[in-house]
């Protein structure tokens, strides 16, 4: 037997599953097989430039947004896969006004349901750059035996059981947390697996890093432009000036943060005064990640994973990443009321 370095997503989530007796081993099982659509979609992500796939759909999603052809896809595959899955009674997607139920003898006896944002940052498919899949895990609070009910899709992120995303990116990896911490894995295309190559990630308590639609500073309130200002003052021994580096990929904004550390912002502006991100399928995933990696995110009324669910295309506020920095910036924007 060779000398083996390679440890796969599958082999990981094994290990992890023996050190709890209790564990049965379905968690791994999805995780393993979110990662094979996302293998998936990710040849598809690939290929964009040379097949006819780039351009719009035609159509639009639920909350009016034009939905790219690799929407579509993304979509369809990690539908059709779950569909197949190890434990999953029922899905919901970004790109679909309600939650889809498998409802077939396996599925209603499943333990979990799946939440996806199929492909986010799809306006940046057209320029090759970073894109990514983005999900989370829920356990079913509903009857086993039955169909899965709306009410297992309305949990707050406090009970996620796991969440990650894919980033399709100069490399693709999955990054996912449990409670216990946050690993990454990057895609070894020639065995076709996730290869742990981030283990146990830490996001690091300070960062230089801020990260924000800056364009939209005239909808911001006082608050969020003083923390602005602050970020671009210059003190060369507090190390700033920050750097500003904003991609309009959360996934790829994100994995920036949680490796380098820094903040990023979606905050609530005149326009979108709930903000403009999912709560269920970006926000409540990248809020749990971060916790679990030692940083803090908030709606700025409060932390994201405790939001009570309302519905499931729900948007809010979000600060995110270092805990140092996103403190000084709840700091500039005070605790407001809850606007959600
Ligand atoms: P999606 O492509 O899933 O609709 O998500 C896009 C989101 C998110 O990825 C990104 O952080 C944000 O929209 C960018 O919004 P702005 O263009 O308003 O900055
Ligand atoms: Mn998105
Ligand atoms: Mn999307």
């Amino acid at each position: 037997m060779p000398n083996r370095k390679l440890m796969t997503l599958d082999e990981f989530t094994i290990q992890e599953t023996r050190k709890f007796p209790q564990a049965t081993g379905e968690l791994s099982a999805l995780l393993r097989d979110i990662g094979l659509a996302c293998k998936i979609i990710n040849k598809q992500v690939l290929k964009a430039g040379l097949v006819d796939i780039l351009g719009k759909h035609g159509a639009t999603n639920v909350q009016g947004e034009e939905q790219m052809k690799l929407d579509v896809y993304s979509n369809e595959t990690l539908i059709n896969v779950l569909r197949n899955a190890a434990d999953c009674a029922g899905v919901a997607s970004e790109e679909n006004d309600d939650h889809v139920c498998y409802d077939d003898e396996f599925s209603n006896n499943s333990k979990y349901v799946v939440l996806f944002d199929p492909l986010d940052g799809s306006s940046n498919i057209d320029v090759n750059a970073p894109i990514g899949t983005i999900f989370s895990i829920y356990r079913r609070v509903s009857e086993l035996g039955k169909p899965c009910t709306m009410e297992d899709f309305l949990q707050p992120g406090r009970q996620l059981m796991a969440a990650g995303y894919v980033i399709y990116g100069s490399s693709t990896m999955m990054v996912y947390a449990t409670k216990l911490s946050v690993n990454g894995f990057t895609l070894e295309p020639s065995i076709g697996e996730f290869c742990l190559s981030h283990p146990n990630i830490k996001c690091p308590e300070n960062g230089k890093i801020y990260s924000i639609n800056q364009g939209n500073t005239c909808k911001y309130d006082d608050g969020m432009k003083a923390f602005l200002d602050y970020c671009m003052e210059n003190k060369k021994e507090e190390g700033r000036p920050y750097s500003h580096r904003y991609i309009g990929s959360m996934v790829a904004d994100m994995h920036r943060t949680l490796i380098k550390g820094g903040i990023f912002m979606y905050p609530a502006d005149k326009s979108s005064p709930k903000g403009k991100l999912r709560l269920q399928y970006e926000c409540n995933p990248m809020a749990f990640l971060v916790e679990a990696a030692g940083g803090i995110a908030d709606t700025g009324y409060g932390s994201v994973l405790d939001v009570e669910p309302q519905e499931l295309h729900q948007r809010v506020p979000i600060y995110i990443g270092s805990k140092n920095m996103v403190k000084k910036a709840l700091e500039f924007a005070g605790t407001k009321e809850s606007i959600a």
